[in-house]
């Protein structure tokens, strides 16, 4: 499960001046261990300068093409994006771990559903595997995106997107909302924030006909999209959210909070259907960061609360959790924590990466 497959890059397309969108060539024997949702990520893994460092990108196709291509965005300053936009080329081999993730929803051929997408730059790229998936899948729903730029220069996929208008004039919606190019109507110009949500749903999109949103991009924009949603009475049960980074809150020590019983937790984690028993001091690290210490092969990615790759279920014992950016209020129900933001608080903990449900 925590495994990583070497895939050989098949494509690299200079997508805007800085982004790549990324395609993989799958052999017929990892076709399967590959197959993908709407929505879902991959972890690419690489060793730039000596450091192993492993990031999230999200699939940018649709289910129907099982294509596994990644849009990656350059971050200023991000040490994978930047490695990846200068130095990959087709032909060389990556890390890669299986698609996971839960930004999606289920679809039948027999819904009527009408579906709002907001999405910020590299936002854009679950969102367009979520658009064609739900197109090609329910004949009679539909979509709206509002899709937020600097200008129309940095809009990733904007050839697609219009391929897709052409294709489902009637179906999809989109609204391009611009922070530095000035559009002809106001409410287009800006970044996409709560006020702005309040005019959208009073005129453009009256939200009573939406069924369900999907929220990708920023903390702050899915913060003020989120809240205006609720606002206006949806759920937020119908509100998807994939957040790609986020202010991580540093981890409350001992000197704060008191310790529980002793000072050491023996943590059980099962990984593969292998036990593997160590013991950490509770409040000094996470459990990934023991485990990994220990040798364990607990995967993980962005070690911030935000891709849930180190997502497992607590069986046994008590955890206390940090930050929370991936994991919604039902998993948490079923017993869910993010391993990267975990501490024991009881003596004794059962932690299973093969549980999925
Ligand atoms: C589920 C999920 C899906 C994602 N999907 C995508 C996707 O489809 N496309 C995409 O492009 N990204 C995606 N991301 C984000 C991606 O995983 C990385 O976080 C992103 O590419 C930045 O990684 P990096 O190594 O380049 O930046 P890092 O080196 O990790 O830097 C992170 C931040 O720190 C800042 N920083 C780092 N070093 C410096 C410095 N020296 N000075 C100032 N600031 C600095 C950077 O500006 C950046 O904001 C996704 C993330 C998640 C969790
Ligand atoms: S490694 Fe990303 S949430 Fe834990």
């Amino acid at each position: 499960m925590s495994k990583f497959y070497p895939l050989t890059v098949g494509k690299v397309k200079q997508e805007t001046r800085d982004t790549i969108v990324v395609t993989f060539e799958v052999p017929d024997d990892l076709k399967e261990t590959f197959h993908y949702q709407q929505g879902q990520h991959l972890t690419l893994r690489a060793d730039i300068n000596g450091e192993d460092l492993r990031r999230s990108y999200s699939i940018c196709s649709a289910v129907q093409d099982q294509q596994l291509r990644v849009a990656i965005k350059r971050t200023p300053g991000g040490v994978f994006s930047t490695w990846a936009n200068d130095t990959l080329k087709p032909g060389q081999s990556l890390q890669v771990m299986p698609p996971m993730g839960h930004f999606n929803l289920p679809l039948s051929p027999t819904n009527e559903k009408h579906y709002l997408g907001f999405a910020a730059g590299s936002g854009i790229t679950p969102m367009l595997s979520i658009i064609k998936t739900t197109l090609l899948t329910e004949p009679h729903s539909r979509f709206t995106l509002v899709y937020g730029n600097r200008a129309s220069s940095s809009v990733i996929f904007k050839e697609e997107l219009t391929d897709l208008k052409d294709i489902y004039l009637e179906r999809l919606n989109i609204v391009y909302v611009m922070s530095r190019e000035q559009q002809d109507v106001e409410l287009f110009n800006g970044r996409i924030t709560a006020e702005k949500c309040e005019q959208f749903f009073r005129s453009w999109i009256p939200l009573n006909d939406v069924d369900a949103a999907f929220l990708c991009g920023p903390e702050e924009m899915i913060q003020a999209v989120s809240g205006a949603l609720q606002h206006h009475g949806m759920d937020k049960g119908n509100i998807k959210v994939e957040l790609f980074a986020a202010s991580i809150p540093k981890h409350k020590s001992n000197a704060q909070r008191p310790v529980v019983g002793a000072q050491e937790c023996e943590v059980t984690v099962v990984i593969d259907g292998n036990h593997t028993v160590f013991t950490m001091v509770k409040e000094k690290e996470s459990l990934l960061d023991a485990g990994l210490r220990h040798g364990i092969d607990m995967r993980y990615s962005c070690k911030g609360g935000v891709c849930a790759t180190c997502r497992c279920k607590v069986v046994q014992g008590k955890v206390d959790m940090d930050a929370n950016y991936a994991l919604e209020d039902y998993e948490i129900a079923r017993g869910f924590v993010l391993s990267c933001q975990s501490f024991p608080v009881t003596d004794n903990l059962l932690i299973d990466f093969d549980q999925d449900n």
